[in-house]
């Protein structure tokens, strides 16, 4: 019987910034060095225009070699000295493996359409959930086609780089409070690869998801995992839609949803200003809704971004201890379990937000 080839991660999301920047000769390659890369992105080199830059700079440092591509699969997208918060077990399956559920079945997982990315499978840890198969970047597969995309939209590169820990924590925890979602219609902003959108999908009723980003190459990940996992939407409506928090001043879609979600997405300080117009203009005036946001701290930028939204009139609360799985797992990790060796909770822990009108 043919099993399916998978490097086996026993645990969901990781994350961060590609770590391993490469030494190298030339002068301009090592102008460029001096700006680092080893952190995840926080309120002082949010910037877009330094993000562009660590964009550029990884894309003149890297060797491509054939081995790399080989070995590519041992480097999806997260961070490699981390299983996260260990809440949403995973699989990297390899291009070609057969039907994880059913070996013998003549079908084999999609393939990657290019080797810079893989195919994870997410299995949601709930009886009777679909598993979710994602197909995301590999570790410093960064090119100069990012960086001119980016340029172009005015983005950053980060909803490429892996899914972060809050997303997995945002995930946990839609699947957690699955009712919350009952025939509500849900928008999740800066979705990156978009798992949370995927999970309020295929665990809960909600009657749409509109799953979105403003960097329109992570928008395609999105729809072709969309596409990838339509057969387990049950009737939720799902749809992805490019959208940039700047340009939603002329956006038709304004006062419709119940409930916004998005994870990691307030240390941008250059647009908070637009995020909390983003969540006044579509949270739905009548009947109960609200925005909630899993942000870790980071310095200051988590207060700044309060203080935008109360500047646009919106209700903000902070709750620390929102689940006790994911309370347990960060205080593991405070104790230093050592399983996330750079475990932060300023940079890491996401707290939750929630924001009403
Ligand atoms: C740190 S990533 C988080 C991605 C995903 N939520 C996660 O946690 O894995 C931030 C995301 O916000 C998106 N983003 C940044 N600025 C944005 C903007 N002005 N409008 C819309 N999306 C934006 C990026 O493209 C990226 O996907």
């Amino acid at each position: 019987m043919n099993r399916p080839r998978a490097t086996n991660y026993p645990y969901g999301a990781g994350s961060c910034l590609a770590r391993n920047a490469r030494k190298c000769s030339t002068s301009m390659a090592q102008q460029i060095h001096h700006q680092s890369d080893e952190r995840a992105p926080e309120d002082s080199t949010a910037r877009a225009s330094s993000i562009r830059w660590k964009i550029l700079r990884r894309a003149l440092l890297r060797r491509h070699t054939d081995n790399e591509s080989q070995l590519g699969i041992d480097r999806i997208s997260r961070r490699a000295s981390s299983d996260g918060f260990k809440l949403i077990p995973f699989q990297v399956v390899e291009p070609g493996a057969r039907n994880w559920d059913n070996p013998d079945s003549s079908s084999t997982t999609e393939m990657p359409h290019s080797v810079k990315d893989a195919v994870v499978c997410y299995k949601l840890p709930i009886d009777g959930s679909p598993k979710l198969f994602l197909k995301q970047r590999l570790e410093n597969q960064e090119d100069l086609h990012d960086f001119e995309i980016c340029n172009q939209y005015n983005i950053d590169n980060t909803g490429l780089v892996c899914l972060w820990p809050s997303e997995e924590v945002l995930s946990y925890y839609c699947l957690s409070n699955a009712e919350i979602f009952r025939s509500k219609r849900v928008i999740e902003l800066g979705s990156g690869y978009g798992l949370a959108g995927l999970v309020i999908a295929a665990a809960t009723e909600a009657s749409e998801i509109v799953i979105t980003d403003g960097n329109p190459q992570v928008v395609d990940y999105i729809q072709h995992n969309i596409q990838v996992n339509s057969g387990a939407f049950g009737s939720t409506k799902v749809n992805s839609m490019l959208l940039h928090w700047k340009e939603m001043q002329g956006s038709c879609t304004p006062d419709t949803f119940d409930i916004i979600i998005a994870s990691d997405c307030t240390f941008f300080k250059e647009f908070h200003a637009d995020l909390a117009w983003t969540v006044k203009l579509l949270l739905k005036e009548a009947g109960p809704s609200e925005a909630l946001f899993f942000s870790p701290k980071r310095g200051d930028s988590l207060d700044k971004f309060l203080e935008e939204a109360s500047k646009h009139d919106l209700k903000c609360s902070i709750v620390e201890n929102y689940d006790a799985t994911v309370w347990n797992r960060h205080q593991d990790l405070l104790a230093g379990d050592g399983s996330w060796s750079n475990y932060l909770m300023d940079h890491c822990y996401p707290l939750l937000v929630r924001i009403m009108k």
